[in-house]
């Protein structure tokens, strides 16, 4: 606890040192999560992240989280200094799109818009017309839909699925995952339920279609921690990564969560309901990126941040 609190002390002055503020994602640790909160940073999900960091004044942004959003903010603000407490955070997503696979399936659609989700590279992102987050996914889907374009959606295979089952749009859909989501468990959610009736269940889209079927909102980070607010339950059953839960029951002190159930147990779930690329995120690593740049700062190739940049200014814009 002594030895944090030092690297807690010596990150708050290097963020005024260096004119740094850091933006942590909800699933990373709740220490993360209080130190930025304290450090006048902000704590949120994936599109807050970019506009926050995007409307920022400091000349460094430490992004804590996984790379896409540490590449997303580098191609918002090339102007910036971009770090993160380690660059091999990745995301199942990104690594299940590989862009040359991604770009041939693109063109072999060449009437398709192209939509993709943020959790993708930087050349995913540039071959796109498109990106989004979960957040604002639903409402982009419908505006390409009303214009009666036919769509390519990646990666995510459940929130394309589910977006589509919304919508009724006419998309294919890349074949990726989130390992974390992916191992929700309709059939043990139930008997979770069994034991605790009257909880609402909130369920991120990037979990199986079986898993949201059960639940009584879905959404995206910030909007499942929303529902937990405005919905009256006492209980709630979360299916999304426990990292969330710092900020529910910080807006909630007297309402009870419960994690999710996945379908394997301790010793044999992947994730267990927190993404193994988030954990990478800690106190020591954003002291050293602080410290030492080298082998923390996010680059983009010139060319491709230049593509990138456009869907993605597209969504800041819509989300406006
Ligand atoms: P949100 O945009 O909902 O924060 O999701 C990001 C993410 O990585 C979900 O797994
Ligand atoms: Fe990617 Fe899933 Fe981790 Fe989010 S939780 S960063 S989607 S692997």
């Amino acid at each position: 606890e002594i030895e944090k609190q030092e690297y807690r002390d010596r990150i708050k002055s290097l963020l005024k040192e260096k004119n740094a503020v850091l933006v942590a994602h909800y699933y990373t640790d709740p220490e993360i999560q209080a130190l930025a909160e304290e450090t006048g940073g902000c704590v949120a999900d994936s599109l807050e992240m970019a506009r926050f960091g995007n409307q920022h004044a400091a000349d460094t942004l430490i992004v804590a989280g996984v790379k896409f959003m540490g590449e997303t903010a580098k191609i918002l603000t090339p102007e910036k200094t971009v770090l993160m407490p380690t660059l091999e955070a990745t995301c199942s997503l990104d690594l299940g799109c590989p862009i040359k696979e991604f770009s041939e399936f693109c063109d072999q659609h060449p009437d398709h818009t192209v939509v993709v989700y943020a959790n993708t590279s930087a050349a995913v992102k540039a071959r796109a017309d498109w990106v989004v987050t979960s957040s604002i996914a639903l409402d982009v889907i419908e505006y390409i839909d009303a214009q009666g374009k036919p769509i390519i959606w990646g990666p995510d295979r459940h929130l394309g699925g589910y977006i589509n089952k919304q919508t009724g749009a006419d998309m294919l859909l890349w074949n990726g995952e989130c390992i974390v989501h992916d191992e929700f468990s309709a059939k043990a959610l139930l008997d979770l339920k069994n034991v605790y009736p009257d909880a609402a269940i909130l369920v991120h889209p990037e979990s199986p279609a079986s898993v949201v079927e059960l639940a009584d909102a879905v959404g995206s980070t910030s909007q499942l921690i929303a529902a937990s607010t405005k919905m009256e339950n006492d209980t709630f059953i979360v299916a999304t990564d426990r990292g969330i839960f710092y900020k529910m029951q910080q807006a909630n002190p007297e309402k009870t969560f419960i994690e999710a159930p996945t379908g394997g147990n301790g010793a044999t779930c992947k994730s267990c309901a927190h993404c193994p690329w988030m954990a990478m995120n800690g106190l020591k690593a954003i002291e050293e990126a602080l410290t030492d740049a080298t082998g923390h700062e996010v680059f983009v190739a010139e060319t491709l941040a230049e593509q990138a940049m456009k869907p993605l200014t597209k969504m800041l814009n819509f989300a406006a």
